[in-house]
């Protein structure tokens, strides 16, 4: 197939082919980070700039990892440390930035549209690390990699979102891509932390139990303190004690259920240390897919060439042979 896109603002829209395209470019990827010299060529000569105005330890690290595995060079800009400490806007600061003709701009800020407002102003790609609570689309993409390495497939699947969906980007771009690609989506909180649209966007469930019950996958989401700007919760006590994952609640789920979280986790709040460490987690697996998702998303949209170009990696090894999906 051919991947057209320009950007990557979010995962609302993309077929199941495009979604199936950048999963499989990105499996492709994973076996430059197992080698001893973990750097091939292909984006040699390329900039990326990673511009972001939120903090961020996975997203920024392993697009920065992943750049550099690529050998592109890549430059981080964080708004503390930014002229928009000076009052530049958003919008100067991106022009600026393009002006010296980079080959792709990451963005990642508080601002819902941020990305694709960039995106419609600036002549470089544009790739969306999380605007406010609209999307974070490696993110969806890493966890849908991470799905499918360890249950095998990526349809037919009962996937339950649980705790703070109202504040979630990264619940809007899994519902997204997993409906897209076939699979029955819940989404598992108290109704202060559930928005209003939710019935259109899976089964809603306010209860722990019945919401794991039977699910194929547990995706656990941080509550985000920092957006709690209503009293959305009585206390984190009572929010714990209703909707954090322990073991005996994820008894309910299906016996090989598999469980992620974006993280930074909040370790007793959303989900109990033994199950966050425990064998049922993917967590760890999650940030190690989050560089190959990264590396491919840059090599499809810094190098412009798309789905023109027949292997990611080529030039020094052949990537592991495409798995067959669903
Ligand atoms: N999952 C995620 O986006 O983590 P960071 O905020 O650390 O990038």
């Amino acid at each position: 197939m051919t991947f057209t896109h320009r950007h990557l603002l979010g995962l609302d829209g993309m077929s199941r082919e495009e979604l199936l395209y950048l999963i499989d470019t990105a499996a492709s990827f994973k076996e430059i980070s197992e080698r001893d010299i973990k750097k091939v060529p292909t984006l040699r000569g390329k900039t990326v700039v990673g511009l972001f105005y939120e903090a961020s330890t996975r997203t920024r690290t392993s697009f920065e990892i992943a750049a550099k595995r690529l050998s592109a060079d890549y430059v981080n800009i964080s708004s503390a440390t930014s002229s928009t400490t000076k009052g530049e806007t958003l919008l100067d600061t991106a022009r600026n930035i393009a002006a010296m003709r980079p080959d792709a701009l990451i963005i990642r800020h508080h601002a819902a549209g941020a990305a694709r407002y960039l995106a419609n102003r600036i002549d470089c790609p544009v790739i969306n690390a999380g605007d406010g609570a609209h999307e974070h689309p490696t993110q969806a993409l890493l966890d849908l990699l991470t799905i499918r390495d360890h249950v095998g497939r990526l349809e037919g699947l009962t996937v339950a979102i649980v705790g703070d969906i109202l504040h979630s980007r990264v619940t809007r771009s899994n519902v997204h891509a997993l409906r897209a690609l076939g699979n029955t989506v819940r989404l598992v909180g108290p109704p202060t932390l559930l928005p209003r649209e939710a019935a259109a966007m899976g089964e809603v469930h306010h209860q722990l139990a019945s919401g794991v019950r039977g699910a194929d996958v547990v995706m656990m989401l941080r509550l985000q303190r920092e957006r709690q700007g209503r009293n959305y919760l009585p206390s984190l006590d009572e929010y714990a004690r209703y909707f954090c994952l322990t073991r005996a609640a994820l008894a309910e789920a299906k016996p090989d259920v598999v469980v992620l979280h974006p993280g930074p986790i909040n370790r007793g709040v959303e989900i109990a240390s033994d199950v966050a460490d425990g064998a049922a987690s993917l967590i760890m697996d999650q940030v190690t897919n989050g560089v190959a998702v990264r590396m491919a998303i840059l090599f499809l949209l810094a190098s412009r060439r798309g789905a023109q170009v027949e292997a990611p990696a080529n030039e020094e090894a052949q990537p592991e042979r495409r798995r067959k999906v669903g």
